[in-house]
């Protein structure tokens, strides 16, 4: 099963995934690396994953980095720390040898050229993860399989830092010596070492034994470097169509996609958002439902449920079944507004635009539907919901040609309303 974020990312991932994990063997990040934050509420403590997979917390489940990721080795181990300050210590972790290694320097390539773009920017995580999968596009990354050989892995530092710090200094950034990037490679190396293997071969003989396995999703469909918001996108492919080629399983692999939304929207970062709303009504949303950045901490952009955009989305996704989140949050407004469809000058168009100035030229058009201002959060039976919480979701199913399978009523994993099998 693969769970695959549907608008521009926090939909409730972290949640969904830990709410599966226990039915899997083994869970998988295939793409993206620590821009992700997938907060999770486990037996009351609250924790932010990054890059660790979301099955972390459960001493049954393999966790898998695969091919895809990029890892800022300094940041897994610092959230290994953080997790077992909280008591989890106990755990199985493989990372892949083809996963490709975020360096120092990619941190501050990503500061400089945000700060280079000025109001253009992008408004990344700054975490570097776009000149990381450059430098593995253009074939100058390290990837974690160089730290098995000391001797070549110097080499390969060698070649290609002289490279990256004649960019830096282009920057007017910090550059970078050999021996300081090397010793911090040796520095992780040990408590990586135990770890790295070749996922690839190991996830194939778990799919001809049968295990279930869990491909975790990071970001949105709409961050997608291909299919979003370009440029205001991340720099992988978090459809789930791009998991085989992050994994090394072939297309049969993914029998299902479950997608996950928001009963709203939210973004974080520049960019084109259609259905955006701001002042106090944005405000309430962003207040009730907690939209503050996992990992940045930046207020999220709030906005209305876009179905022209998930529809997209259902498309180029081939998702039949989704999970709704954060129901419990538009508890907090009067009227609830739901985007319909695109007008550009005046006509309706039937295609997502894919360049921002067309983006900008949308003219969403809304429906408009009567809340409820009951407390949903203890609701665990569909039929207990509002009629008119009830009907915002018939219309959603209906508009999407999608199946609600789940509704997520709160933070916590009780706070789930399941109408069918998930995993
Ligand atoms: P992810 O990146 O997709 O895993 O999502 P994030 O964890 O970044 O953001 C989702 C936020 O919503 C987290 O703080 C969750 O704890 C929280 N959350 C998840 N589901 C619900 C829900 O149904 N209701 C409420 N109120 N919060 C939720
Ligand atoms: P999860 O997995 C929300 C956004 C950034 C920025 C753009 C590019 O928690 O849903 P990057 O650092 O990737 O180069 O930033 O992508 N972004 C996310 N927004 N949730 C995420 O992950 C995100 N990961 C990246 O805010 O707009
Ligand atoms: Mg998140």
């Amino acid at each position: 099963l693969a769970i695959e974020g549907m608008q521009w990312g926090d939909e409730g991932k972290g949640k969904v995934t830990d709410f599966c994990a226990s039915h899997a063997d083994i869970v998988v990040r295939s793409q993206g690396g620590n821009n992700a934050g997938h907060s999770i509420e486990h037996h009351g403590v609250r924790y932010a994953l990054r890059l660790l997979p979301s099955g972390i917390l459960n001493p049954d489940t393999v966790n898998v980095i695969a091919d895809g990721v990029v890892i800022n080795p300094k940041a897994m181990l610092e959230e290994l720390r953080i997790l077992s300050e909280k008591g989890i210590s106990s755990y199985q972790l493989l990372i892949s040898k083809r996963a490709t290694l975020l360096m120092p320097y990619h941190i501050e390539i990503d500061k400089a050229r945000e700060e280079a773009l000025g109001d253009k920017k992008i408004g990344t995580t700054k975490n570097g993860i776009g000149p990381c999968y450059e430098d593995r596009a253009s074939r100058l990354s390290l990837r974690v399989g160089d730290l098995l050989d000391i001797e070549s892995l110097q080499e390969r530092v060698e070649s290609i830092l002289p490279l990256k710090n004649l960019e830096l200094k282009a920057y007017g950034g910090k550059e970078f010596s050999v021996e300081e990037i090397m010793a911090m490679l040796l520095e992780v190396r040990e408590a990586l070492l135990p770890h790295i293997i070749d996922t690839t071969a190991y996830l194939q003989k778990a799919l001809k034994e049968g295990k279930k396995i869990l491909f975790e999703g990071a970001q949105g469909a709409m961050l997608c470097m291909t299919y979003g918001t370009f440029p205001f996108v991340t720099s992988s492919s978090p459809l789930a169509t791009a998991i085989p080629n992050n994994t090394g399983l072939p297309l049969t692999a993914v029998e299902d996609v479950l997608g996950i939304m928001k009963a709203y929207t939210t973004r974080v970062g520049a960019g084109p958002f259609p259905t955006e709303i701001d002042g106090p009504l944005a405000d309430s949303i962003r207040e009730k439902g907690h939209e503050f950045g996992t990992v940045t901490h930046r207020p999220r952009r709030v906005g209305w449920l876009d179905l022209p955009q998930l529809k997209y989305v259902i498309e180029i996704s081939g998702i039949k079944r989704v999970a709704l989140m954060l129901l419990d949050v538009l508890s907090a407004v009067d009227e609830l507004k739901l985007c319909t469809g695109y007008f550009i000058d005046g006509k309706e168009i039937d295609y997502m635009p894919s360049t921002v100035a067309e983006l900008e030229k949308v003219e969403p058009q809304f429906i408009t539907m009567p809340s409820w201002k009951e407390d949903i959060s203890s609701i665990r039976n569909y039929d207990e919901l509002p009629l008119n919480c009830r009907r915002y979701l018939e219309t959603i199913e209906e508009k999407l040609g999608v199946k609600i399978a789940m509704v997520s009523v709160g933070p916590d994993k009780e706070a789930t309303i399941l109408r069918e099998e998930l995993f």
